[in-house]
């Protein structure tokens, strides 16, 4: 996506290079991790440990089944990853805001330990993450091909176009978003979403329409559950040696990484 590096790999892809052989290696290594999984699985249905849910067994292969858990794992572990450091990153910085999170969760759940009811009671920390989501959304843009002409306004697409729509952008925009767009404000989301994008689909962290991300419901609960975990046993602010820059590898990640102080509570 809009990365030379990205495209300099995929027309050299064939080539015997020391990365690509470790890049083949790598693939090969988790098709065998995953088979392995899937095998096991296979096994126990044969055995009736599992109960089949679907009567017949068309549509996908084993092969299908490998890239798709490829596919959750990736997407699943990496983004919802990103989303912890970055809010830990900016609740390091905003101290305010990690204390009230702190007092939500004593308030919820006092001594008891994270439920689901309690989990989605969570409102601050939900602001939180939304805004967190609107600064360093870890999916940045979303390539398409453009299958035929096509008129967006007055720009006409045509067939073969490759566009990207532009996350990172949209969340940026002065005018839906307005003069404090660049600062971590989490109360602009205290109404909701659409409150806060003045009805407009210009919050797209998780994408949208027929594609949208299946995984964001269970993303957030991971999430919560997580950040519930670490704000009731420690403190932290960022360490003087953290070096801001965001930067694109796929996901938007922290160049340098997240350099952190943690005090135990
Ligand atoms: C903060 C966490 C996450 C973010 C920001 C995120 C973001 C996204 C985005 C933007 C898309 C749409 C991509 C496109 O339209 O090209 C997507 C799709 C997808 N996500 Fe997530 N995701 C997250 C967590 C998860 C989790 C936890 C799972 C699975 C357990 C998951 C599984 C998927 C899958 C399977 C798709 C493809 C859906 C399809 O094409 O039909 N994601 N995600």
């Amino acid at each position: 996506m809009g990365n030379p590096r990205t495209i300099s790999l995929r027309t050299t892809s064939f080539l015997p290079t020391k990365s690509n052989k470790r890049i083949k290696a790598i693939a090969h290594e988790i098709k065998g991790l995953v088979k392995g999984i899937i095998d096991k699985r296979v096994e126990q249905m044969k055995k009736g440990e599992i109960i089949k849910q679907h009567g017949h067994n068309k549509g996908l292969s084993i092969d299908d089944v490998i890239e798709e858990c490829k596919l959750f794992y990736f997407a699943g572990q990496e983004t919802t990853a990103n989303l912890l450091v970055w809010t830990m990153i900016l609740l390091g910085q905003h101290k305010n805001w990690q204390d009230r999170a702190r007092g939500e969760v004593l308030k919820v759940f006092g001594d008891r330990k994270p439920d689901i009811d309690g989990l989605n009671q969570l409102k601050v920390i939900n602001m939180i993450f939304l805004e967190v989501l609107r600064l360093y959304p870890p999916v940045a843009g979303m390539p398409r091909m453009i299958h035929k002409d096509t008129k967006i306004g007055n720009i006409t697409l045509p067939a073969g176009t490759f566009i990207v729509l532009h996350t990172m952008l949209s969340h940026h925009d002065p005018d839906i978003w307005g003069e404090d767009v660049k600062e971590f404000n989490p109360e602009r989301f205290s109404q909701g979403v659409s409150k806060a994008t003045k009805g407009q689909t210009s919050f797209i962290p998780f994408g949208g329409g027929p594609r949208v991300c299946i995984g964001q419901n269970f993303a957030m609960l991971e999430a919560k559950m997580t950040l519930v975990m670490i704000l009731r046993r420690f403190s932290f602010e960022l360490s003087p040696s953290y070096t801001h820059a965001p930067y694109l590898i796929i996901t938007v990640q922290p160049q340098f990484g997240a350099h952190l102080v943690l005090h135990k509570i």
